[in-house]
């Protein structure tokens, strides 16, 4: 391989912006972020995660963009380059094995999802999402259980989405990914402010939804909520797994990655409440449980829709919001295995994208069977969708997270970190090491071991 290695770069700042954040904001801050809260007894949970993020997702992900930025290849070679030109051992290369498997699993999951989203805006928009007379609450459930649960229907909308990724990825750095983001999160942001805006003007639960999204009772933070925060605030802003790292190794150098960063933990943060400031007005007003689990989204607040004026358009405007989020994020878990095959193989875009989709296809095949047919094939108590959010969240993603803080805390000299990040000799590079060494590696080994008790 070439000590040169000349690729495609994101053509600004801005651009790399509006990438990440739609890569971080997806299905984890819409449908994920909102039940989660609703599970763990609200704005406790909020102020523990707000916390994660400053102080342990922040630093990770600042690391992962500089490691890709001197890396400058993909995941796999760029941690093998970086570890031997120090004097390290190759096998660190075998952390970005563990981040390929993680987006491998995460993406035949999330295609699933991202079916049903694809779903549930054609439901609104062609009128179909209206019990029309029957009882909404079974309506609605039984609608869920139909979408989900019949594979050849369930089989066609996450083939749907997994094409359309495709295409996004097979067009290239900035031609397909770049271009869709451009587009795509000015409009996210436009949908869920106009969510908000009526959610806060149309019904008199906004003071509600607040005071349980920002109260902090911190009497009802449990051990496992805390962990569930922490574990959150991972999957949210996408790291722990390559995928930043090979984002960050697209970026021009002028570009400074620590305001980056936090740039787009903030916005990514932001979406996050907005969500559930436009959904639990909602829930509220309807006088249904925030504690609904993951048919949150896809049950009850059908349910509210129905019963309110203009109920269709919300719906419409709510489905569309979702989907945007998840085709902005599926590409970023497609990209660092895409680049992988790509620069191990024959360099072409276009056939290690369709290599990849397929292979991430076929086990989202399995997937989404484990809604129907497969639903009682069961390891630790868990089908295979079940088992495998519990295999990223609460191992791969904490063990890659904190082997990358681990690798740029103590393998990366501060004279190596101290100009690149944009916060030269400053005190904010003494906290993001010290951060990178000890406060992270020790937040991220009890999220593992109480993860696998
Ligand atoms: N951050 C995404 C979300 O919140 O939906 C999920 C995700 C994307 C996880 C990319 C991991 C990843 F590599």
């Amino acid at each position: 391989m070439s000590i040169k290695n000349r690729r495609e770069q994101w053509s600004s700042r801005w651009a790399f912006i509006l990438v990440a954040t739609g890569a971080a904001a997806g299905l984890g801050n819409i449908w994920k972020f909102p039940y989660v809260v609703g599970e763990s007894g609200g704005g406790a949970f909020i102020l523990v995660y707000l916390v994660a993020i400053a102080l342990v997702a922040l630093p990770i992900l600042a690391a992962e963009l500089l490691l890709g930025r001197l890396g400058n290849h993909n995941v796999i070679d760029s941690l093998r380059r970086l570890a031997v030109g120090r004097g390290y051992s190759a096998h660190w290369s075998k952390l970005g094995w563990i981040g390929l498997l993680a987006v491998f699993i995460v993406l035949s999951f999330y295609g699933v999802v991202g079916g049903w989203t694809i779903a549930y805006a054609y439901y609104a928009l062609s009128g179909a999402l209206s019990a029309g007379g029957a009882a909404p609450a079974e309506h609605f459930g039984v609608l869920f259980g139909r979408t989900t649960g019949t594979p050849v229907q369930a089989l066609g909308w996450q083939t749907a989405f997994m094409v359309a990724t495709a295409l996004v990825v097979g067009s290239g750095v900035r031609h397909g990914i770049e271009r869709l983001c451009r587009w795509l999160m000015p409009l996210l942001f436009v949908l869920l402010v106009c969510l908000v805006v009526h959610a806060a003007l149309s019904n008199g639960y906004f003071g509600v939804a607040c005071r349980f999204l920002f109260a902090a009772d911190v009497s009802k933070l449990t051990g496992e909520s805390v962990l569930s925060a922490v574990g959150h605030a991972f999957f949210t802003l996408s790291i722990g797994v390559g995928a930043m790292l090979t984002f960050g190794s697209y970026l021009p150098e002028r570009v400074g990655l620590t305001a980056t960063a936090a740039t787009v933990a903030g916005l990514d943060t932001l979406v996050a409440l907005l969500a559930g400031l436009a959904i639990f007005p909602v829930v509220f007003a309807h006088g249904m449980e925030p504690a609904a689990g993951p048919g949150l989204v896809f049950v009850s607040l059908p349910i509210a829709f129905d019963a309110m004026p203009a109920g269709q358009l919300l719906g419409i405007a709510f489905f569309a919001l979702l989907f945007v989020a998840a085709i902005t994020s599926a590409p970023s878990m497609l990209e660092p295995m895409v680049e992988y095959v790509r620069e191990r193989g024959t360099g072409s875009r276009w056939r290690a994208t369709v290599l990849v989709v397929c292979a991430v296809w076929v086990l989202g095949v399995a997937q989404v069977m484990s809604f129907s047919a497969w639903s009682d094939v069961r390891a630790f108590g868990r089908n295979l969708f079940e088992l495998s959010d519990f295999l990223v969240s609460n191992i791969l993603l904490p063990l890659g997270g904190l082997l990358i803080a681990l690798f740029a805390g103590w393998m990366l000299s501060p004279t190596q970190t101290n100009g690149r990040l944009g916060i030269a000799g400053s005190f904010l590079h003494g906290v993001w090491r010290f951060s990178l060494r000890f406060v992270a590696p020790l937040a991220l080994l009890l999220v593992l071991v109480s993860g696998l008790r």
